[in-house]
């Protein structure tokens, strides 16, 4: 922060009147490709994340400068404008942000001064782009002062992602990041949006993020094409099934009624998305009732379906979640977030963390021929005023 602080100064000058904001990461415990499937989730704020220093302008110009991309300078706008700008990069996060909020009703009257710096690894899969839209949010919140409920903030930020930016994500990351506590997951039925903290307790074992270090380029077109995939499976069953979501079925009725879909690739699709969710729904049970064994086994078996079924895993994140789940002291690991690259999460015994990343690291070395990264990680608070 305090570096932080002397860049806002450096590139905006003083400081007096600014305040400071944080919004974090995500990971998804488990409830994967299943928030646009009218299914479960199980995500987390996480302790890394955006941290912002920001100051209202009497005009309407916007100037916002990241650390993380020094070499884009200032980049600048006004707060009515509304189109999106392949010149603004990553700004146009920001700016699409203030456009969803102004679709809601809401008023951006004049400009701020914004700098940021993330420390969630870029293309990570743990949305740093929802952790910036909550940011915006929570800044937009304050100088304004708007009463947005959090809600309304984390449809803004889907709103920014699906109608701004173009990829079509569901709910989850704005949700876990607008409503994050520490120690709890966030067990979030997408269908009624009824959620629940849920006490993350892993005694004896700690959460480590793994970073395949691979970037994402696929993720957004893969992303969208699997949603299609879904839909269409969908729109098959409907034509017996009175749902409006795969999530509303259970494994074995969807099992009875795959010839309506008639299609290997679509049945597998949406067999992931109906048995992702029964498993949710399971993990969530065994963690509330301190069965960590089952909660691994579920996390591996996941990771199974995201891989043979959803097909969005890849020999990097294969690598390291198949080889974590082979190690001693490890109940579960799969990937997280979108796949395609990205990070995935192992539950780790917290004595064998040292051990169990050092074999990881070096079979993925082997395997990849390139580097992971490892963090161990702490559920934290969601998006706020410092
Ligand atoms: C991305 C999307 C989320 C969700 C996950 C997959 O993170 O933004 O809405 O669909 O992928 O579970």
């Amino acid at each position: 922060m305090e570096q932080l602080l002397a860049t806002f100064i450096d590139k905006f000058g003083s400081h007096t009147h600014a305040k400071q904001y944080f919004s974090p990461g995500r990971i998804n415990l488990i409830g994967e490709h299943t928030d646009y499937n009218g299914g479960h989730v199980f995500p987390a704020a996480i302790t890394i994340g955006t941290f912002a220093v920001a100051k209202p302008r009497q005009d309407k110009i916007i100037r916002v400068y990241s650390m993380n991309f020094s070499d884009l300078g200032i980049l600048e706008f006004t707060c009515d404008e509304d189109q999106k700008r392949p010149d603004l990069k990553w700004a146009n996060y920001v700016l699409g942000m203030l456009v969803s909020l102004r679709k809601m009703g809401f008023e951006t009257p004049h400009g701020f001064d914004l700098a940021i710096e993330g420390n969630i690894p870029n293309g990570s899969g743990l949305s740093s782009s929802a952790s910036l839209e909550m940011l915006v949010g929570v800044i937009a919140r304050d100088l304004y002062h708007l009463s947005l409920a959090s809600l309304d903030m984390v449809k803004a930020g889907k709103d920014t992602e699906n109608n701004f930016i173009g990829v079509n994500s569901g709910i989850m990351d704005q949700f876990a990041i607008a409503f994050g506590e520490p120690d709890s997951g966030i067990f979030l039925d997408t269908n009624t949006l009824d959620y629940e903290m849920v006490p993350v307790v892993l005694t004896g074992y700690r959460i480590v993020i793994m970073n395949t270090n691979k970037r994402r380029e696929l993720a957004d077109s893969k992303y969208n094409e699997r949603r299609r995939e879904c839909e269409t499976a969908l729109s098959r069953l409907q034509e017996v099934l009175p749902i409006q979501a795969l999530g509303e079925l259970t494994i074995e009725t969807f099992e009875q009624h795959t010839d309506l879909i008639g299609d290997e690739t679509l049945i597998k699709r949406a067999r992931h998305a109906v048995s992702e969710n029964e498993r949710t729904i399971a993990a969530k049970a065994a963690l509330t009732s301190g069965n960590l064994e089952e909660f691994g086994q579920l996390l591996n078996a996941s990771h199974a379906s995201l891989k043979d079924d959803y097909e969005v895993t890849g020999i990097e994140l294969d690598t390291l979640a198949e080889t974590a789940q082979a190690q001693d002291g490890v109940i579960g690991a799969r990937m997280t977030g979108a796949g395609f690259g990205g990070c995935g999460i192992a539950i780790v015994e917290t004595d064998k963390v040292a051990q169990v990343t050092q074999a990881i690291h070096d079979t993925y070395l082997a395997v990849v021929g390139y580097e992971p990264a490892f963090y161990a990680c702490n559920i934290g608070s969601g998006a706020r005023v410092l």
